[in-house]
């Protein structure tokens, strides 16, 4: 796979799945912005980026629940590399809590990150995306269709996430612009830290999923990684509209 010229946005990409989506990207040579808040975190990946391809990552530290810096994002993306191909939303908050248990502060949040964010960026990047043909990869989660009790507005973000990229997908279709979307089971990343649980109940909870899912092992970053790259890449040029779940077989139970 080669994303030799092709200018690719991903968003989270401090952290977790965005970190190694830029990663794995920058070994395909691909030209990287990299978003996120944490700047000491974007800055080393971004240098890891530079050191497996040569070309220095845009890194713009930003927080996609503020319009003014999504319009920054996308300026900062053409001023510096003047054209966009690939964007990932990815960047995304998960919080506990189902409808017994859950605050509005909370479910604002999430979807202010998780649905607000990404129909914001979608639109000011669609002009850029429509001009190079490029596509749009969002970062869902196999939470968008498999019920849970314990995380209802993420679910609910996701599932809003997955019809969004069939919408868009049709709108953008007759452009040329390709959407798709990822829908990962669970993994290792600080999503499940950043909302307070100890690294024993990671552990346990890690435990729990990898024995309830039919492979028997958790989904590794590296691998939801791969299929990002896939659906981004010329060799997925007939694939639209499509949420791909990655999840070890959890769905199927
Ligand atoms: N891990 C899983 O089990 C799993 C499963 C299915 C789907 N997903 C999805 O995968 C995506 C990435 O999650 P992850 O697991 O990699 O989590 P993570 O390690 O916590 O990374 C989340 C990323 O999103 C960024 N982010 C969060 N809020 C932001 C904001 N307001 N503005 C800018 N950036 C923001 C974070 O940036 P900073 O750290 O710099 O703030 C970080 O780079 C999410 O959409 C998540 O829903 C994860």
């Amino acid at each position: 796979m080669d994303f030799n010229d092709k200018v690719v946005l991903i968003t989270g990409a401090s952290s977790g799945l965005g970190a190694a989506t830029a990663i794995h990207l920058s070994k395909q040579s691909a030209k990287l912005v990299l978003v996120g808040r944490k700047e000491i975190n974007l800055k080393k990946i971004a240098l890891y980026c530079e050191k497996a391809n040569g070309i220095k990552p845009l890194a713009i530290t930003a927080d996609v629940t503020e319009d003014e810096d999504l319009e920054r994002i996308i300026r900062e993306t053409i001023e510096n590399f003047g054209k966009l191909d690939v964007l990932v939303n990815n960047a995304g908050i998960t919080a506990m809590g189902g409808i017994k248990k859950s605050d509005m502060a909370s479910y604002d949040k999430i979807m202010a990150v998780n649905t607000r964010a990404v129909f914001r960026l979608t639109m000011l990047a669609t002009p850029h995306l429509v001009q190079s043909k490029g596509c749009i990869v969002n970062v869902s989660s196999i939470t968008s269709t498999r019920p849970n009790t314990i995380s209802l507005a993420y679910n609910m973000s996701k599932a809003a996430l997955d019809q969004f990229t069939k919408c868009v997908a049709l709108e953008l279709a007759p452009d040329g612009v390709r959407v798709n979307a990822v829908n990962p089971g669970f993994v290792k990343t600080n999503i499940i830290k950043n909302i307070g649980l100890t690294e024993d109940q990671i552990d346990l909870y890690a435990k729990n999923i990898a024995s309830g899912t039919p492979l028997k092992k958790l989904v590794e970053a590296n691998e939801v990684a791969s299929l990002i790259a896939y659906l981004a890449s010329d060799a997925a040029k007939s694939i639209t509209g499509c949420c791909y779940p990655i999840d070890g077989g959890r769905l199927l139970v």
